[in-house]
């Protein structure tokens, strides 16, 4: 007995240092990638494809500014809800630096509708209104909570989340994401707007609904023309 104990110990600690190891390998793969220079501010309009964007030779203030979260985006579309976003897209100094901001407007019973952002964790601060927002984990326990003004929630990487504005007056959130880019999947649009279209047999199957309900939400999210 002693003798398969000593054996299952130095298993374990083997095991422990190979998690560890792999850990440590996952973090350093997974974030955006560490600075090897001040600054690389994003040429957009280069045709060389790298890993973010390649450097302009020459910058200045211009590129490391933006007004564009200053005012409310239109929340008049079948959502109810405005995100914009200042990432490298907008701001080529953010380009290497893995941070961005989002300014996300809500009408009164706007929703900005369940989705993940693969690269990125967020954190919203409230600046008008309330909001009931929520993620799901992994193993489809739903975390939320009713947010007001002044107060922050965190949504993290990966995870399904969503924000509803269930109150009376439009509400607002700046959300910082720790990617340049932290790129959005939106599950219903992902799913059902996709181009080319994802199979019907394959959302009838995911779904356990017939055809005709996959065509009525295709329908419902098709871009408009
Ligand atoms: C930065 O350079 C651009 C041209 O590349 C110029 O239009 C702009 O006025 C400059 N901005 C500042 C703050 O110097
Ligand atoms: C939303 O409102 C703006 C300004 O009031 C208007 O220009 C735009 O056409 C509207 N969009 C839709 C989809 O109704």
């Amino acid at each position: 007995m002693m003798r398969i104990s000593a054996k299952m110990a130095a298993f374990f600690r083997v095991s422990t240092l190979s998690v560890m190891a792999l850990a440590v390998f996952l973090c350093s793969v997974s974030a955006d990638p560490d600075l090897l220079q001040d600054v690389c501010v994003a040429d957009l309009a280069s045709g060389v494809r790298v890993n973010g964007f390649p450097c302009k030779a020459t910058f200045n203030a211009t590129d490391f500014s933006s007004n564009i979260l200053a005012k409310p985006g239109a929340t008049n579309n079948s959502m109810g809800s405005r995100v914009t976003g200042a990432n490298v897209m907008k701001i080529p100094g953010l380009n290497t630096l893995s941070i961005s901001l989002s300014r996300i407007d809500y009408a009164p019973g706007g929703l900005n509708p369940p989705h993940t952002h693969p690269r990125a964790t967020e954190v919203v601060f409230v600046l008008e209104g309330e909001l009931d927002v929520g993620f799901i984990t992994t193993a489809d326990v739903l975390i939320s909570k009713s947010i007001q003004k002044g107060e922050i929630f965190v949504f993290p990487r990966g995870l399904v989340h969503f924000q509803k504005n269930n109150g009376k007056e439009p509400a607002a959130v700046v959300a910082a994401f720790n990617s340049q880019l932290p790129g959005t999947q939106s599950i219903a649009a992902t799913l059902f707007a996709a181009s080319p279209p994802v199979p019907d047999n394959v959302l009838t199957k995911a779904f356990q609904v017939g055809t005709k309900e996959v065509n009525k939400i295709k329908t419902r999210l098709a871009p408009k023309k």
